[in-house]
């Protein structure tokens, strides 16, 4: 039962991850996410599957002692078991500490977790700047500080522990002690003596179980805790009641007045911006890095709900449409790629999954990666290593663009699609990239002008908006900030 319990908590909170928002995980380390998704269940299961049953049997045990116990002797009985509450509450008065200590130690495993991920995917740029000593010492660091706090944790355990041993000593002494006065008086024999030494034994055992099992109890409670925590997080952006499927898009961009601000952060990125793209056209953004060209990219598939103002698709709000259906339409081709962990051919059909082989064949041609591909050694089937390490830039770019190929969505945002590249591979993808431009709305950002010189309108951003717009001769003729860009 434990073991379905959680693998079914497990999955529900996999998927619940899966629909939160880009702000949640901007906020939040992954190593900590890690932490409650494994150990964090496994604390829980335990509990789940000790706690009806260690309860029953030790409830009964000492309900039936007692009992026992009662035919014997009423007042003897009476004083063992008056002592019962008090061990109890001297026991538990730990519990809270126990808590909050266990809790710790749970953030500061997580960010154990976080240190080590980081420090491991980062591990190429600090074995080029020789910082191992340094990455020891961080982690060094965090390590000392769960030291500390496991330390404490035991220190409670421990108190807790003595007390309920003292008690344990106390019910054992009080017994004898009045046990042999009755003996003596003859209220009791000594048959009936020994019986209840003996069965002293059976209800202490049964009493430190109950004892222990708070503590497990604690532990299962502060990974519940830490369970619901994240059940409880809603995503920021979500489908309203009302979503309709954004179908047969024309592919026309408008916003109006657009303001917005990123979450936990005081200063507009972009205050009142005012853009329309038609359906078919190519826009360009260009500007310092910095103004917010990404930002006006992330707003259109919903990373993030504008503050004030709106945003239509073909004239219709995009908070009314519902989000898969809004984002299965816009294609992204960004500066950082992402490869998951596997082969060519799965990182090509994550453009749309269930893809035919000869369709993903037919991306990868269009993008300009069916050469290299052929060339590895497995072809499509060669495993690229984790986050693709084992492909060069301009090849993962490629890919994604293939898969954007594949997924073949009516809006295309290019966000610096070729700017981390080599001229040669660069000139390659633009290729792939007009290729990829065709009969699509497409809003580009480049630096390298040059690239973007065919776009249909221009649009150039600093911190005060939008502030020249025009094809790339008109903005040349002006003589403004275009043109000393383009000059430069
Ligand atoms: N997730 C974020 N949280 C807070 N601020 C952000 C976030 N992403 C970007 N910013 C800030 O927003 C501004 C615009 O960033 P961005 O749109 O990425 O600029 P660029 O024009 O270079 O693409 C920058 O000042 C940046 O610091
Ligand atoms: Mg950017």
């Amino acid at each position: 039962m434990g073991t379905m319990m959680e693998t079914d908590m497990r999955s529900d909170l996999f998927a619940h991850l899966e629909t939160l928002s880009y702000s949640y995980f901007s906020e939040t380390k992954v190593g900590q996410i890690m932490s409650r998704i494994t150990s964090d269940l496994f604390d829980i299961t335990e509990f789940a599957h000790h706690c009806p049953e260690e309860i029953i049997i030790t409830g009964l045990k000492i309900i039936i002692a007692f009992i026992y116990l009662m035919t014997i002797d009423i007042p003897l009985t009476l004083i063992l078991f008056a002592i019962l509450p008090i061990m109890l509450f001297a026991s538990l008065s730990f519990r809270k500490k126990m808590r909050d200590s266990f809790k710790d130690r749970r953030t500061q495993t997580g960010e154990l977790n976080a240190q080590v991920e980081d420090s491991l995917l980062g591990i190429r740029v600090v074995k080029s700047f020789a910082n191992e000593e340094l990455e020891k010492e961080k982690f060094n660091r965090g390590n000392k500080i769960f030291f500390k706090v496991k330390k404490i944790s035991y220190h409670y355990m421990a108190g807790f522990q003595a007390t309920t041993k003292f008690f344990e000593g106390v019910m054992y002494i009080s017994v004898i002690i009045a046990g042999s006065i009755f003996l003596k008086i003859g209220r009791i024999g000594v048959d009936d003596f020994a019986a209840y030494i003996l069965y002293i034994a059976t209800l202490t055992t049964s009493i430190r179980t109950i004892l222990n099992f708070t503590e497990q109890f604690q532990n299962g409670i502060t990974g519940l805790e830490r369970f619901i925590e994240i059940m409880d997080t809603k995503p920021d952006i979500t489908d309203r009641n009302d979503a309709v499927e954004l179908k047969n898009v024309k592919g026309e961009i408008l916003f109006k007045n657009v303001s917005f601000k990123y979450p936990g952060t005081e200063q507009d990125v972009l205050s009142k911006i005012n853009l329309h793209i038609s359906p078919g056209e190519s826009v360009a953004l260009v500007g310092a890095s910095g103004t917010g060209k990404t930002t006006i990219c992330n707003l259109i598939p919903r990373f993030y709900d504008v503050d004030q103002g709106s945003i239509y698709i073909d004239g219709t709000d995009i908070r009314k449409f519902k989000l898969h259906s809004l984002r299965r339409n816009i294609g992204m081709v960004q500066q950082d790629v992402y490869m998951f962990s596997g082969t060519v051919r799965e990182n090509i059909e994550y453009g749309r999954p269930g893809a035919d082989f000869s369709d993903i064949e037919a991306a990868a041609k269009r993008a300009g990666a069916h050469d290299f591909i052929t060339a590895l050694p497995n072809g499509y089937d060669t495993y690229i290593g984790e986050r693709g390490v084992k492909l060069s830039g301009g090849q993962k770019q490629r890919l994604s663009i293939a898969r954007v190929f594949l997924k073949d969505p009516p809006i295309l945002i290019l966000d610096e699609a070729t700017s981390s590249l080599d001229n040669e591979s660069e000139k390659l993808i633009q290729k792939s990239l007009e290729e990829l431009s065709k009969g699509r709305t497409v809003l580009t950002i480049a630096h390298r002008l040059t690239t973007i010189k065919n776009a249909d309108k221009i649009l150039v951003i600093t911190e005060n908006g939008i502030e020249e717009e025009g094809s790339h001769s008109q903005l040349i003729e002006k003589h403004g900030i275009y043109y000393q860009l383009y000059t430069i």
